[in-house]
């Protein structure tokens, strides 16, 4: 028999280099179609329909959440749901708009059954299509919304504690790490640390432009 796979690896399907080869050619419309019959890891027997990713396909900020939760997986469009109405007044705090130089998308683009956190070969799984959106979409600088989102742009094991507050980066685009909106609507005394993180990468984003 031959050797169990470790319990974190992507499935075998996941990680087939054609459909890593084929993902990686995709246009948006595509790409899109890929998701939502995408079958690589086991979220897709529990989800309504697949989240993509929503927003301004030539947008300067990508976020990026965790998964989709109940309202999402219904209708089919990433931070709908209370946490979604704080990311919106986040980035408002900041003088963005969901849509208007903004793409939101997801470390895994289908519900985790009763929105437990995915897990890594979940992730993994799913970490392709992340990395044809950033390849589209070309974004100046990207924000990892909780620890998941963290773990899909920088890989490996990351605390949101230890790892906010810096600038981190995804091969050429710059990262900032911090806490994800349902967490801070259940632990409000952090959300001053998620409003410095915003202030962190709207510096950096303008850094960047000024320097080109
Ligand atoms: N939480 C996330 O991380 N993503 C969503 O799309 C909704 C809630």
């Amino acid at each position: 028999m031959p050797p169990a796979p470790p319990a974190h690896s992507a499935s075998p399907q996941a990680v087939d280099p054609a459909r890593l080869a084929r993902i990686a050619t995709l246009d948006w419309d595509a790409l899109e179609a890929e998701i939502r019959s995408c079958r690589a890891c086991r979220l897709c027997e529990k989800r309504k329909q697949a989240v993509p990713g929503v927003g301004d396909r030539r947008a300067q900020w990508l976020f990026v959440g965790e998964g989709p939760g109940a309202e999402e997986d219904q209708r089919g469009e990433p931070f709908v749901g209370a946490a979604g109405r704080l990311l919106d007044n986040m980035l408002a705090a900041i003088g963005l708009k969901r849509g208007e130089g903004v793409y939101i998308a997801n470390a895994v683009k289908c519900r985790p059954p009763h929105n437990r956190t995915p897990e890594a070969d979940e992730i993994a799984a799913c970490l392709p299509f992340l990395e044809r959106q950033i390849a589209l979409l070309q974004p100046r600088l990207a924000v990892a919304l909780g620890r998941p989102a963290a773990q899909a742009l920088l890989g490996g094991e990351v605390r949101i504690g230890a790892a906010r507050g810096r600038l981190h980066a995804h091969g050429e685009l710059p990262v900032v790490v911090t806490y994800h909106p349902a967490y801070l609507l259940r632990n409000l005394a952090d959300k001053a640390k998620a409003w410095e993180d915003l202030c962190l990468a709207q510096r950096a984003l303008e850094s960047r432009s000024g320097n080109d």
